[in-house]
């Protein structure tokens, strides 16, 4: 049966530019799908630039404005890989457009647009998703397989943390290519919307809702030259922050993140531990579970480290033999796997724009608790 065609048009050609597209190239060597991604055409401001992309990773055309692509009839997609204070705009611009949408997390800038794009999704009843792709390592899916099974129990603590060192040095500037993050104008905010949200999403996902949060943030280098400007100014955004919160099923949170923790470059883990067993999970050696289980015979009871690899493991077992890792990469390419799967299927592929909403809405409280010094309530998303 011949494949029915999704063009994509891709905006962004940085970093996460050049994971989706790497992602589209790859999906249909490993996975059986009704639809044949076609890479129709790249958005960037400098089109000698897009071109050497269009040209490197394999699309046809290239577009210098957003707007121009999102009104083109021959693109079905439209994938928003650019700094988070555009994504609202673009967005709801291809919502309207009536084309699918594949967002860069944060979803938003903060949970008031955040809504809007939800509103404009649902109304355009256009398919959407948004790429926390730490939902997708295999050793991640496993973890929520164990818990969805009953295998923790009653889950008592969930920890995570998202440690980095890259903007220790007072002499980094803030802003333009590259070093938006540092500016809370492009960002929203600091590490919380950046690092914690991935952890944010993760454990709204396995461990269902958050309800309450009391947090601190600090902003280490409170100046720093603005690459665009070339003036010394107020750095807006959070550079550390840790949070204590309640889950609505009772147990206990507590998150951390920084980019002031010398000596780690993206050292995201989160520990699960529930009344029967617990779970650990570590970015560096992303394709390992950790896993006791106190119903294991006494003396042989112990940490288990699970390579995450066999045939009968998520999304394994269509890559090579058992034994072979995979990596971050690959996050991207089964991201993309379950959104092509709700197509075909009917079912939205997850975690869709309310998912981003859920954690737009903690990102929001846990900033307003640092603010305030008080413990926030988290809005939570109806339906
Ligand atoms: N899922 C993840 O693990 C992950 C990792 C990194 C970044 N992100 C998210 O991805 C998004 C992009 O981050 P990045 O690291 O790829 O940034 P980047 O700086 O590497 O790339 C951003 C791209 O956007 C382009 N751009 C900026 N303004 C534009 C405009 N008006 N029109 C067209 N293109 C424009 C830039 O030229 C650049 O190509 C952010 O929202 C970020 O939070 C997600």
């Amino acid at each position: 049966m011949a494949k029915k065609s999704l063009r994509i048009g891709l905006i962004g050609y940085g970093f996460m530019g050049r994971a989706h597209s790497n992602a589209y190239a790859k999906v249909g060597n490993f996975f059986d799908s009704e639809y044949q991604l076609v890479r129709q055409a790249v958005c960037a401001r400098d089109e000698e630039k897009a071109r050497q992309f269009a040209s490197r990773w394999g699309y046809a055309s290239v577009e210098t404005d957003w707007r121009k692509l999102i009104a083109r009839d021959d693109i079905d997609v439209i994938d928003i890989a650019v700094p988070n204070n555009l994504h609202a705009e673009m967005a709801i611009a291809a919502a309207k457009a009536g084309k699918m949408i594949l967002c860069e997390k944060p979803l938003a800038m903060n949970s008031k647009e955040a809504e809007k794009m939800v509103a404009a999704v649902e109304k355009a009843k256009v398919p959407n998703m948004v790429w926390y792709n730490y939902r997708r390592c295999p050793a991640v899916v496993l973890a929520k397989q164990l818990i969805d099974e009953g295998r923790l129990g009653k889950i008592f603590h969930y920890r995570a943390n998202f440690l980095q060192d890259w903007t220790i040095s007072a002499d980094l500037p803030q802003g333009g290519a590259a070093l938006w993050r540092l500016d809370v104008k492009a960002a929203g905010s600091g590490v919380t919307g950046d690092l914690l949200a991935h952890c944010i999403d993760t454990a709204l996902w396995l461990n269902g809702g958050i309800k309450d949060v009391n947090a601190m943030t600090e902003t280490f280098i409170k100046q720093r030259k603005h690459q665009l400007t070339g003036k010394v100014e107020k750095v807006g955004i959070d550079d550390a922050c840790a949070f204590l919160c309640h889950f609505n099923n009772g147990s206990l949170g507590l998150f951390e993140s920084t980019r002031y923790a010398r000596g780690h470059k993206a050292l995201y883990t989160f520990e699960i531990n529930g009344e029967h067993a617990s779970i650990k999970w570590d970015l560096h050696d992303l394709h390992r579970l950790q896993w006791f289980d106190h119903k294991d015979e006494g003396k042989l009871r112990g940490w288990r480290s699970i390579h995450v690899s066999d045939g009968d493991h998520p999304y394994t077992g269509k890559w090579w033999v058992p034994g072979l890792q995979l990596g971050s990469e690959h996050s991207f390419v089964h991201q993309v796997v379950e959104f092509l799967q709700g197509l075909e299927s009917g079912k939205p592929a997850l975690p869709n724009f309310r998912d981003g909403l859920a954690t737009d809405y903690v990102v929001d409280a846990v900033l307003k608790s640092a603010k305030g010094h008080r413990w926030e309530k988290v809005k939570q998303v109806k339906g």
